[in-house]
């Protein structure tokens, strides 16, 4: 049987040196002894190798091998991704990515302050494929990919006398319920875009980020309809907290200036932007960020984030640990009848640069 590279003891320390998380090498090293001296697990720990290289599966209801590895059954994910370190490198240097932003990109490191032994979970394994790809870039708090065309992001029109005037509209065909938001409730209306030689007209989406039913039309001559389906920048929030507005407005710059030529537009979908979190207690960083940008409904589940806050999903709230501000705010809004949901946001490089 081939195992996968991290199996071996010296690559595995370079991966980990790599990752920033040398001091996990001893019990990571033990860990591969015990999936080594197990075929089943060793088993496993090929096939898992072979869907992540390959592109296939996205990990998230993979076994985690409890019963056999306890505690550290979740290291078999990590030392998945680990052992696809030496190749990533090689991959982001082959593409002339600057040594800093490889070295930021590729950290794995708990960024809390506090030093926990680093976790990968297995619904968290196909995004390290990304790194794989050497298609993501940390550029400070942030992360950032070019995605390919979005057909379903709303439209922006802009002002042509004065470009700082946007709206945006809807996209064509999307279904909202009567809130205006992409949900889990039965869908009621359809929205209709439409672009000719002499009008733009559309649905609105409104600046607390849902979408209105009113349509609006505008003169071509005065407005032009700008991203029609295109390519964005996609942004990514890693964990860590401390998602200052300086912090937030200077990773978007370095991101602009990064792709520049490739897009004037940042992209995020996240249950950090939903609209109705603005001003809880402990939202004032994502307050924050939702005001620098354009935020608008996407299509979201009813838990979007609950996994992100307590570390796990579940219907029944009173078992949710709450030792927060934030848990504890996300907690009363839910139990007052708010919905957790994901929302969709705009930056644009005129309005942050
Ligand atoms: C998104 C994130 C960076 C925002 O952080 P932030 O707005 O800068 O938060 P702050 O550092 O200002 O913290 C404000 C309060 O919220 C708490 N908090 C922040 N993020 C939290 C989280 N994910 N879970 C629980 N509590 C959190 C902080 O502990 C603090 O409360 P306290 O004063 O009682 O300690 C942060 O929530 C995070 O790390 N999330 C995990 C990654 C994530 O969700 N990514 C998006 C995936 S789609």
């Amino acid at each position: 049987m081939n195992l996968p590279p991290a199996y071996s003891p010296a690559i595995l320390a370079d991966a980990c040196k790599i990752c920033n998380i040398a001091d996990d090498y001893p019990h990571l090293l033990s860990t591969t002894e015990k999936i080594v001296s197990d075929s089943s697990l060793a088993e496993y720990a090929c096939d898992l190798y072979r869907e992540f290289t390959q592109g296939v599966g996205s990990f998230a209801n993979h076994y985690r091998p409890v019963d056999k590895l306890g505690e550290d059954a979740d290291h078999i994910f990590l030392l998945t991704v680990l052992s696809a370190m030496p190749e990533t490198l090689a991959r982001y240097r082959a593409q002339g990515t600057p040594e800093d932003i490889i070295t930021a990109t590729l950290d794995l490191s708990n960024k809390s302050g506090k030093r926990e032994p680093v976790k990968l979970l297995p619904r968290q394994v196909a995004y390290c494929r990304r790194y794989y790809n050497a298609a993501i870039f940390r550029l400070g708090r942030f992360h950032f990919t070019l995605s390919g065309d979005k057909r379903d992001l709303p439209a922006v029109v802009i002002n042509r006398q004065d470009p700082s005037h946007k709206v945006l509209l809807s996209a064509d065909q999307m279904l909202y319920d009567d809130n205006g938001f992409v949900d889990n409730q039965p869908p009621t209306w359809l929205t209709r875009a439409s672009l000719t030689e002499k009008v733009i007209s559309g649905n609105l989406i409104n600046p607390n980020g849902t979408a209105s039913k009113e349509r609006q039309t505008f003169a071509a001559g005065q407005w032009t309809w700008q991203y029609g389906a295109r390519t964005v920048i996609d942004m990514h929030i890693p964990a860590g907290g401390g998602m200052t507005p300086d912090l937030s407005r200077e990773s978007l710059k370095k991101a602009f200036r990064f792709f520049a030529g490739k897009s004037a537009a940042v992209y995020c979908n996240s249950w950090i932007f939903n609209p109705q979190l603005q001003g809880l207690p402990g939202t004032d960083n994502m307050t924050a960020l939702m005001k620098m940008g354009h935020l608008f409904p996407v299509k979201s589940s009813a838990k979007e984030g609950m996994f992100f806050l307590y570390g796990t999903e579940t219907d029944d709230l009173s078992t949710l640990p709450v030792h927060t501000t934030l848990q504890r705010s996300a907690l009363d809004f839910m139990r007052a009848g708010g919905q957790l949901r994901a929302g969709g946001i705009f930056f644009f490089a005129d309005e942050i640069c």
